[in-house]
């Protein structure tokens, strides 16, 4: 792979959780458009990335991949060109099986040649999915796509696809700079969405809690990536910030997945927050873990830089909870990093990220209110 495409997070955005194949150029320029003047870029967020049905049914004639041209009638690489004009970058989907999952020509067989197409394009990100790999392993599928980007020349982040079901994160660090952990997202808490075609796709806390013990194999330029962002997309003000927040605190990339044209107020809050952006940014690239549950009330926790630490109050209930948590009584130590958080003897000052405001300190028990599905998220930073 390209090293260093990805010290932080890939912050972005993606047409599938809004527009499935329904896309076009008049979308992507828009968007580029809002991600620059609404704040977005400022606030971290760079990929324009098409996700899948950009090409017509069948490759042209010398077996080259073809951007659809009603979709894309000024060709994609002016379309590209744009993008790169605003100072955003670009990214494109395929797959390593025969047809995407959409049923769009695939890569495999064709990788070398396809590599040098996006090379020529000037893309700067590919997702490379698995449908309809029958017959292949994807330790080689995806080996052999992260060469065919080294030789075509452009650095391109490389992202995986293959939903965790080969343990991507045990042999994927040479290869890519981030791998899906799991299938589909989809816009709730924690359901289970049975597609009529037999598969499911999974509410956010389902994919945060679907592999045990892959925080270790996380980090810069080799990110878990638990799929990209449903903010915005239909579901509580309370189930978006904590989506939001458990993505940070998970270091996984920052990929929305809404329509910018229609976002709300809220929306664009959640998505710029700039004290939560900094937890998910931040240099470590320590992936967070749960601390304790109890009634309802989890405590998920991430070790920052310069010592300091994030913590989140999650409620998984269907009743408004009470936190009333004695710092004094607690050492939250991470057996990956060797951090430690020792409240009895070190005091934190508190900033409370979604009130905007600080908090006391950890001298006194934090106390407060917080709504079924909701979060209180905290960042915890030394006493000088
Ligand atoms: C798979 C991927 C999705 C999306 C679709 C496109 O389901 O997991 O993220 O790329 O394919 O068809």
């Amino acid at each position: 792979k390209f090293e260093g495409l990805a010290m932080t997070p890939p912050m972005g955005w993606n047409s599938w959780n809004t527009f499935e194949t329904h896309i076009d150029e008049k979308l992507v320029k828009e968007t580029a458009d809002i991600m620059v003047a609404s704040g977005m870029k400022d606030a971290g967020y760079t990929y324009i990335v098409l996700d899948d049905g950009w090409m017509t049914r069948e490759r042209d004639i010398d077996g080259n991949l073809v951007p659809d041209p009603e979709k894309f009638p000024n060709g994609m690489k002016a379309l590209i060109d744009y993008v790169h004009s605003k100072g955003l970058k670009f990214g494109l989907y395929n797959c390593a099986g025969t047809k995407t999952c959409a049923g769009y020509p695939g890569t495999r067989g064709y990788e070398y040649q396809d590599a040098r197409f996006y090379a020529s394009l000037g893309i700067d990100f590919l997702k490379y999915d698995w449908c309809n790999t029958e017959g292949i392993t994807a330790k080689e599928a995806y080996t052999t796509m992260s060469n065919a980007l080294k030789k075509a020349g452009k650095p391109i982040v490389f992202s995986l696809c293959e939903w965790g079901d080969n343990d991507p994160w045990e042999w994927a660090e040479p290869v890519g700079n981030l791998w899906r952990i799991s299938g589909d997202i989809y816009p709730c808490f924690d359901c289970e969405y049975k597609h009529p075609e037999n598969w499911s796709s999974w509410g956010f806390m389902k994919i945060v809690e679907m592999r045990k013990g892959i925080r270790k194999y996380s980090g810069p330029d080799h990110w878990n990536d638990f799929d990209m962002l449903e903010v915005g997309n239909g579901m509580t003000a309370a189930e978006d910030r904590s989506h939001f927040t458990m993505w940070s605190l998970m270091a996984s990339p920052l990929i929305a997945g809404n329509d910018f044209r229609s976002m709300s107020e809220e929306t664009l809050s959640i998505l710029t927050n700039k004290d939560m952006i900094a937890i998910n940014q931040d240099k470590l690239g320590i992936q967070g873990f749960k601390y304790s549950a109890e009634d309802g009330i989890e405590v998920w926790v991430k070790p920052l830089s310069d010592g300091d630490w994030a913590v989140t109050f999650l409620n998984r209930s269907d009743a408004e909870k009470k936190i009333n948590f004695d710092w004094a009584k607690h050492i939250i130590k991470d057996d990956l990093s060797g951090l430690t958080a020792d409240f009895s003897n070190i005091a934190y000052t508190i900033k409370n990220i979604w009130k905007n405001k600080k908090a006391s300190t950890t001298k006194k028990a934090f106390k407060d209110k917080i709504a079924s599905h909701d979060v209180v998220a905290l960042r915890l930073t030394k006493k000088k």
